[in-house]
């Protein structure tokens, strides 16, 4: 999705809003642009179509220097991904502007203003606002108030930084739906629609609140909530360290982020279990007053996140007896549902800014669930700021658009929730103790996976030159499964379904023959000998198993059947440790292939549109 940076400095800002750009790459863009104001009080701006790197040769030919500047990667939402619909866009050449979201009435908007003389050299939503804010600024001659005065128009989504050359001094910004914080410096402040662009400038940010409007320049920030009131936002530092955004010795972030998983899974469950018990009090000061009350599970979330749910529903059903359901957000918020008596309401999301799951959850405040708790990893998120009850999964920046710790710890931190939950109904001490001794295994369990790289990349070979796959599994298996199908459609472009092993035989089966590869996860629970069934009649129709298999569940390499031994894993924890060897496979699958593995086509980190 769209990037945003911004820079109000004593120095040259050119470098720092490029660089901002690049660490912004792995959302997702197809185009990228920057406008400063140089010394002579003129707005300089580039573009272009395609990658950091082109707008950096441009600039390199045609310097932007300027202590004063924002810049912009776009994921196209309005109009092709072309130079003139790249940001910054203008409005005469005084005034710059670039923008996150979606504005909903640009339409109605463009007609008035084109109705007034306006100008359109583009097709975007973004055009209207520079030229509505052009069109308050010649009466207000404040850009502050300029600003004010024209959201006060604009339905949608935004987060929107603005420049004026005539106030060469200071950046306007205002966030109503996408993310905007404020890197703080001494004597420069910084803005961005991410605290991972301003890393090599500052650690200490401000997060925005829905509806706020800032006044940034070199030595001040005053920022208005959306009554129009002073608001003060509290200043908090990056807690990362400075390497999170960088690949290290990994040639991509996503094998990076595989490897990791030994140590944020430690971290996710650090402060929340003992030895042989959840710490309740850690997942908040009223989580044992609400978990008590809770007769019902309701999960939303989409893609990864989603699959982490489902698994969850798995474990919340059988340790607290709970019932739960499950949901892709999109569908949940356009449909009437039900709402049980003291439902839960629990969102998942990696970022906490997907649009269709913040929908989900302004949706549910207002529905009559007895609380919304959120489990994401990004501090600060609209998602966070908007529960009641947050467990944050700790797994540090993801950069890799395919999501890898951000899943594992997700799982981690849902099955210390379930734990929380089936306390109050029901479950016994030693279940709870034997549950958590396992789980505490999982970092362990992971490295020793991990350690089986070299045979994984060898099995990924026979992927390369295949169309379509198959993932089966069982149990909470089934969405293991079907986590493995997305991550490597998402990567290596091979089409790749998943089903549940049962289901086979209703339909998936007649798809496959040789040129058909079935992947399944077989851990040693009491699902395995229906499985083994499930194997054997797909390699009676001459396909061709990967299979991922406990090495006590007795399946064994033979014709047609390429077999991985894991190591032997508790039912429940299973889910967590069978997804590495996926991950690693579609990993492999996708560098043999020779595709963008950080940045699949099409795809982008954070999906905060609609
Ligand atoms: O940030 P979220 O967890 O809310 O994102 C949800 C999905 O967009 C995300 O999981 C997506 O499916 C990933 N690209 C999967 O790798």
């Amino acid at each position: 999705m769209c990037g945003i940076v911004g820079a109000v400095s004593q120095r040259d800002v050119e470098g720092i809003l490029l660089e901002g750009l690049r660490r912004l790459e792995y959302r997702g863009y197809d185009s990228a642009g920057l406008a400063t104001l140089n010394g002579e009080g003129n707005i300089h701006r580039a573009r272009e179509v395609g990658k950091v790197a082109a707008l950096a040769d441009a600039l390199a030919a045609q310097p932007s220097p300027g202590t004063i500047g924002i810049a912009h990667t776009r994921w196209a939402t309005h109009g092709e991904p072309s130079q003139s619909n790249a940001h910054p866009h203008m409005s005469g050449e005084r005034l710059a502007i670039v923008h996150n979201g979606i504005i909903e009435n640009y339409q109605e908007l463009r007609d008035q203003l084109r109705a007034e003389g306006y100008q359109f050299t583009s097709q975007t939503d973004t055009e209207v606002v520079a030229h509505l804010i052009e069109k308050f600024y010649r009466t207000e001659q404040d850009l502050f108030k300029a600003v004010t005065a024209a959201i006060g128009q604009l339905r949608g989504a935004y987060a929107l930084a603005v420049l004026h050359a005539d106030e060469p001094d200071r950046l306007v910004v205002c966030r109503e739906g996408s993310p905007l914080v404020i890197g703080v410096g001494i004597g420069e402040n910084f803005i961005a629609s991410d605290q991972l662009a301003l890393l090599p400038v500052t650690d200490r940010f401000m997060v925005l609140e829905e509806g706020d409007i800032a006044d940034i320049r070199r030595d001040q920030i005053s920022i208005l909530d959306r009554n129009g009131e002073p608001a003060e936002r509290d200043v908090n530092r990056f807690e990362h360290g400075q390497d999170a955004a960088d690949k290290g010795e990994y040639r991509h972030f996503m094998l990076k982020e595989i490897h990791e998983q030994p140590a944020v899974i430690k971290t996710t469950m650090e402060g929340r279990l003992t030895d042989s018990h959840v710490l309740e009090q850690a997942l908040g000061t009223e989580a044992g007053k609400l978990l008590e009350d809770v007769r019902h599970v309701q999960i939303i979330a989409c893609g990864t996140s989603y699959h982490a749910g489902m698994v969850a529903r798995y474990w919340i059903e059988e340790l607290a007896g709970v019932p739960c359901s499950v949901e892709v957000a999109s569908e949940f918020r356009y449909r009437k549902h039900v709402i049980q008596k003291d439902t839960l309401f629990l969102c998942i999301s990696q970022s906490g800014e997907t649009a269709d799951t913040l929908a989900a959850l302004r949706q549910a405040k207002k529905s009559g669930f007895r609380a919304a708790l959120a489990v994401c990893n990004v501090p600060g998120s609209s998602l966070v700021r908007e529960s009641d009850l947050v467990i944050m999964t700790h797994a540090g920046p993801e950069i890799g658009v395919a999501s890898t710790k951000a899943f594992t710890t997700q799982l981690t931190a849902l099955l210390i929730f379930t734990l929380a939950l089936a306390r109050h109904n029901g479950l016994t001490e030693e279940k709870e103790v034997e549950i958590v001794q396992a789980l505490r295994q999982v970092p362990g369990q992971v490295a020793e996976v991990l350690a089986l790289d070299a045979d994984i990349q060898q099995l990924s070979e026979a992927f390369v030159d295949k169309n379509h796959s198959l993932f089966l599994g069982r149990g909470s298996q089934y969405p293991v499964a079907l986590e493995g199908a997305l991550r490597l459609k998402e990567i290596s472009y091979i089409h790749a379904e998943a089903y549940p092993a049962g289901e086979l035989k209703h339909g998936p089966l007649a798809l496959v023959d040789s040129e058909m590869p079935v992947v399944t996860v077989a851990p040693n629970n009491d699902l395995v000998e229906k499985l083994k069934s499930n194997l054997e009649e797909v390699r009676a129709r001459g396909g061709e198993l990967f299979v991922f298999a406990d090495r006590e569940a007795n399946v064994k390499t033979e014709d047609g059947i390429h077999v991985m031994q894991i190591p032997p894993v508790h039912p429940i924890t299973a889910p967590i440790v069978y997804t590495v060897p996926l991950q690693l496979l579609s990993y492999h699958v996708a560098v043999l292939k020779g595709t963008d593995v950080d940045q699949p086509r099409n795809l982008a980190k954070s999906v905060t549109v609609e």
